[in-house]
């Protein structure tokens, strides 16, 4: 299967929603970080319903966002969640960003990257794209420190990618970005129940639901280009 027919399914059956709920979480954490500007060009890549871009334009005036998103369904929910005319939503793959070199200064990602078909070329054509000194805000909560997400690939149908910490660094560096930072942003939202309701569905115990959420939480990793 590919992006576009797994994502377009989740579109139409509201699953953008729920994601931008769910990431919410700990994306607004991330998205305070990030050094923009009042103008500055900001490329969210997966964007999923678009939320992240929106947020961006309301809290720092980003002077235009674009979301990239492989499943075409999921733009135009996206596109129909906003009238700013300097937010817009465009179908491509990470493995060929329509936009010229050194043309953006902030790239936001967050639960999409590891769906890259090639991790690398993604990573070497947001370098391209991205002006010297602009930043690549990456945020996972699929990655191999965080056990609780291993089984998760077994419903996805699209392959996944699951790096370490290290890895994340060691590529980044690859493409040419300097990595400013990694941390790990814990979600102290979700509401985990008292001891005598587990198991549930998903957990068999508590102290596995408070690593997964509360220590594990997204990893965020910060590149700078040159
Ligand atoms: C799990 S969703 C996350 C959406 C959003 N960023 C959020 O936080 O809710 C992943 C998104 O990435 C998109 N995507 C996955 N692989 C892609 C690729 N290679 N190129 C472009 N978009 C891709 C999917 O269509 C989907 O909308």
């Amino acid at each position: 299967m590919s992006v576009r027919e797994e994502f377009d399914e989740w579109a139409t059956s509201g699953r953008d929603r729920g994601m931008e709920e769910r990431h919410w979480h700990t994306a607004k954490e991330a998205l305070a970080r990030m050094p923009v500007e009042p103008g500055d060009v900001v490329l969210d890549l997966g964007c999923g319903s678009g939320y992240a871009g929106r947020a961006l334009r309301d809290t720092y005036d980003a002077g235009r966002v674009y979301g990239l998103d492989g499943a075409p369904e999921m733009a135009r929910n996206a596109r129909s969640y906003t009238d700013d005319p300097n937010v817009g939503y465009v179908v491509g793959d990470f493995g060929a960003l329509p936009f010229v070199d050194d043309s953006i200064d902030h790239v936001w990602t967050m639960e999409a990257f590891y769906y890259a078909a090639d991790p690398h070329e993604a990573l070497a054509e947001i370098a391209r794209v991205l002006r010297p000194g602009g930043t690549l805000y990456c945020a996972v909560n699929y990655y191999e420190e965080n056990v609780h997400s291993h089984e998760w690939q077994e419903f996805i149908s699209i392959e996944m990618t699951r790096w370490n910490r290290e890895q994340y660094r060691e590529a980044f560096r690859t493409a040419g970005l300097h990595v400013a930072e990694q941390d790990n942003i814990p979600d102290r939202e979700i509401t985990i129940p008292a001891e005598a309701e587990f198991p549930l569905e998903d957990w068999d115990t508590r102290e596995e639901m408070v690593e997964r959420y509360r220590e594990f939480g997204t990893l965020l990793t910060v590149g700078v280009a040159p």
